[in-house]
C-alpha cells in the first residue's frame, strides 16, 4: 500500500489500437488433473521446473502491482488447474486485501472444488466458471480420459450452495463426441439454475490437431438450439461491452446461455486482457508468439516502478487481432494448460 502522501501515477495498460486492460488472467500451474482431448495428450505434457514457478510472494507482488500501479480491476485465476496449487486460499485472501480491491474470478475444473469452495469464498472469491462438456460420464471419461464426472457434479453444486451466483459452466462442443449435447445441456442448466456458455474450440491444444473444418461453430449451436426459443439480450438492451460471451435468454424464462464464438465471430477488438502464465511471463494475448519475462526481472531485485513499466510496453505492443482467420496464422507454442484460459 502507498505510504500516506505518497503520490504514484497509474499507468494504464493502453495498446496502440486504443483498448486499455483491466481483466488481469493469471495461470497458477500448468499441471492438470484432466487430459482433455482438446487440450492435451495422454500421457499429460512435460510440466514446467518447480524452480521456474512464481512463488506466492512473487505471485502476489505481480498482482499488486498490477492492481495498484496498472488499473487492474478483475483478476482471474487459472490454470492447468488452479485448486492443485496448495496456497490457492492464501492467494485469493491476499488478493483481497489489495486496494482498490479487484473482483477476483476462479476457472476451474471443478474436482475438490466441493471440499474447498466455502474456505475460497471466504477467503473473498467473488465468481466461478466450472469446465463441464458433457452430462454423460463414459463421454466425459473419452473427453478427459478419467472417470472424474461425479466429482465435477459435486463441485457444482457446492459452488451454488457456496452462494456462488450466478455460478458460470463452460462447455467445448466437439464434432462426433458430444456436438448432440447442445439441448440436453440447455435443460440441465435451466434445472440447476447455472449460466452454461458455450466456447468454440481454439487451437491452443499441445498437439495442434485443432482443425477448423473440425469445429462446432456457434452458428450450428445456435442451429442445435433452435428449438428452445433463444432471443439475444442484446435485443433488451444490455450491451456485450468487453465481455467475449453472446448471451441469449430461453424462451420466456429467466435462463440465460452465453456463446462465445472466438473463431468464427472474434471479439479482439472490445479485448480488456492481459495474462501472467505460472512462470511470470507476461501475454498480451491468448494467441501471443512472444511473452516478457517479470519472473527473471523481479529475480533480478526490480523495483514495483520498472516491472510496472516492463509490464506497460508489453501491453502497449499488443497486436490488434489473434489472426486465427489469416492464412498466415501460427498456433502459439505454448498451450491453453500453460498461458491459462
Ligand atoms: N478451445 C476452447 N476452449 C478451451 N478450453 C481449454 N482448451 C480450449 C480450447 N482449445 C476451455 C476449458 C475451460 C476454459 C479454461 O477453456 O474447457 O473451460
Ligand atoms: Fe485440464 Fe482444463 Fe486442459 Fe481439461 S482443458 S486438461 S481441465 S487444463
Amino acid at each position: 500500500m502507498p505510504r500516506p502522501g505518497t503520490v504514484r501515477t497509474m499507468l494504464p495498460l493502453a495498446d496502440a489500437h486504443g483498448r486499455v486492460a483491466t481483466d488481469l488472467r493469471v495461470s497458477l500451474t500448468d499441471r492438470c488433473n484432466l487430459r482433455c482431448t482438446y487440450c492435451m495428450p495422454p500421457e499429460g505434457l512435460d510440466w514446467m521446473p518447480s524452480d521456474d514457478l512464481l512463488t506466492h510472494d512473487e505471485l502476489v507482488r505481480l498482482v499488486r502491482i498490477g492492481v495498484e500501479r496498472l488499473g487492474i480491476s478483475s483478476v482471474r485465476l487459472t490454470g492447468g488447474e488452479p485448486l492443485l496449487r496448495p496456497d490457492l486460499v492464501q492467494i485469493v485472501a491476499a488478493i483481497a486485501d489489495l486496494r482498490p480491491r479487484p473482483t477476483i474470478a476462479l476457472t476451474t475444473n471443478g474436482i475438490g472444488l466441493a471440499g474447498r469452495v466455502d474456505g475460497l469464498r471466504s477467503a473473498g472469491l467473488d465468481r466461478i466458471n466450472i469446465s463441464l462438456d458433457t452430462l454423460d460420464p463414459d463421454r466425459f471419461r473419452t473427453l478427459t480420459r478419467r472417470r472424474r464426472h461425479a466429482d465435477v457434479l459435486d463441485g457444482i453444486r457446492a459452488a451454488k450452495a457456496a452462494g456462488l451466483a450466478p455460478v458460470k459452466i463452460n462447455a467445448v462442443l466437439m464434432r462426433g463426441i458430444n456436438d448432440d449435447e447442445a439441448p440436453a445441456l440447455v435443460d440441465w442448466a435451466g434445472r440447476e439454475g447455472v449460466e452454461l456458455r458455450f466456447i468454440e474450440q481454439m487451437p491452443l491444444d499441445a498437439q495442434h490437431g485443432w482443425r477448423r473444418d473440425r469445429m462446432v461453430t456457434a452458428a450450428e449451436v445456435l442451429a442445435a438450439l433452435a428449438g428452445r426459443r433463444l432471443r439475444p439480450v442484446a435485443a433488451e438492451g444490455r450491451s456485450r461491452g468487453s465481455a467475449p460471451s453472446e448471451l441469449f435468454r430461453v424462451g420466456d424464462t429467466d435462463q440465460v446461455v452465453g456463446i462465445i464464438a472466438s473463431v468464427s465471430r472474434p471479439f479482439c477488438g472490445a479485448c480488456d486482457r492481459v495474462r501472467l502464465t505460472a512462470d511470470g511471463q507476461i501475454r498480451n494475448c491468448l494467441f501471443s508468439r512472444t511473452e516478457d519475462d517479470l519472473r527473471t526481472l523481479l529475480r533480478s531485485g526490480a523495483g514495483d516502478e520498472e516491472i510496472a513499466e516492463q509490464w506497460a510496453r508489453a501491453v502497449a505492443v499488443k497486436l490488434p487481432g489473434h489472426g486465427i482467420n489469416d492464412p498466415s496464422f501460427l498456433q502459439p507454442d505454448r498451450p491453453m494448460s500453460a498461458i491459462g484460459g
